[in-house]
């Protein structure tokens, strides 16, 4: 019996599936689609009911912007107005690849998918699949990633699968992403360039090119960043942050089916506890490839996780970014010994 909000027998395809991609975009449906940084879930951005099921699908509440894609800069003046030089030089020299640049959008793309902002969020992804099915589509593809609110990002086809079986008709298939966790978002549209989200694109590599750039700070502005405000990349089983690896592998020893993740150096350290630990990894980049993953992986197999705290940590802020939002703040602090 099929279910009026389960309606689509949902299918895992290849690149072989392109044009098929392309035309349930131009016909008004969602196709998942693979990224370098995570899974998007896309739709002809030009479409008011097509974006409109994004959100239903992934039941994400309407006052939270979509990033619409683009296959390259040629096609900005399709989505943004009074394009600044310094967007063409930081997609020059970023593009394809994990940066959103928020511009003052154009009249025609409608507010749906801005959520009522007068700004648009865009970015040129560097997956050829990605760019291929958008360029084959003849639109910009408004896309947020693929998982239901709230919920980790997905970094595989079979994430997506997790969270969005029956609620759309495609998952184009592109094996695991890249960067793992979303693009820096960067707004040109106000007074100084400011980061809304950090991403692989660090605040440093992007002040080469713009020279003063700020952060993202203190209180979160509604109208600038307006999905800031909700709770993400939640596990389903509770889950808490740690400072140090003697206190982590203590706190998961005394839940009983739990794991210590993290990177290398501090897993290391609290399997000498005697408890189970998931290394992400030694580098910033290895890590986030892994984080969003591995948070999938051991939420079906724990029922507590520890994971590191990298505040403070060089190299590391994107990352603790999302992972402190995973464990919601709750952080075990390091004791003085
Ligand atoms: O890597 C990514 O960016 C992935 C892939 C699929 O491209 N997409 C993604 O989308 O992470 P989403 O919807 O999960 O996150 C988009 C975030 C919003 O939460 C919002 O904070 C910011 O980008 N954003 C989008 N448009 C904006 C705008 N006009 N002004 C300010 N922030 C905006
Ligand atoms: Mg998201």
């Amino acid at each position: 019996m099929s279910c009026p909000e389960m309606p689509f027998d949902t299918k895992i395809k290849g690149e072989e599936a392109l044009d098929e991609a392309a035309e349930i975009i131009r016909g008004g449906g969602l196709v998942a689609f693979p990224t370098e940084t995570v899974y998007g879930l896309g739709a002809d951005a030009f479409n008011e009911d097509a974006v409109e099921s994004i959100f239903l699908a992934k039941g994400r509440p309407q006052d939270n912007p979509l990033i619409v894609h683009i296959p390259s800069k040629e096609w900005l003046p399709r989505v943004a107005k009074n394009v600044p030089e310094e967007a063409y030089l930081l997609f020059e020299k970023f593009s394809p690849g994990p940066l959103t640049i928020v511009l003052p959008k154009i009249d025609q793309l409608p507010l749906i998918t801005t959520a009522g902002l007068q700004t648009v969020g865009i970015r040129i992804p560097n997956s050829k699949i990605a760019r291929e099915m958008i360029a084959r589509a003849g639109t910009p593809v408004a896309a947020p990633s693929a998982n239901r609110s709230g919920r980790v990002s997905p970094t595989t086809a079979p994430d997506v699968y997790e969270d969005m079986a029956g609620r759309i008709p495609l998952i184009l298939d592109g094996g695991s992403t890249d960067v793992g966790i979303e693009s820096t978002v960067v707004t040109l549209a106000g007074e100084l360039p400011t980061v809304l989200r950090p991403g692989a694109v660090t605040i440093e590599m992007l002040s080469e090119v713009l020279g003063k750039v700020v952060n993202h700070k203190g209180k979160v502005v509604v109208a600038e960043a307006p999905g800031m405000k909700y709770r993400h990349y939640a596990p389903v089983v509770p889950c808490v942050g740690a400072e140090d690896p003697a206190d982590a592998a203590k706190k998961a020893l005394s839940e009983g089916n739990a794991v210590v993740i993290g990177s290398s150096e501090f897993v290391g350290k609290a399997e000498t506890y005697g408890c189970k630990v998931i290394d992400l990894g030694s580098t910033p980049e290895e890590c986030m490839n892994k984080a969003f993953r591995t948070l999938r992986v051991a939420e079906k197999r724990y029922d507590f996780l520890v994971v590191e705290h990298f505040e403070g940590k060089s190299g590391y802020y994107a990352l603790n970014n999302r992972l402190s939002k995973s464990y919601g703040g709750v952080v075990i602090r390091k004791k003085p010994r």
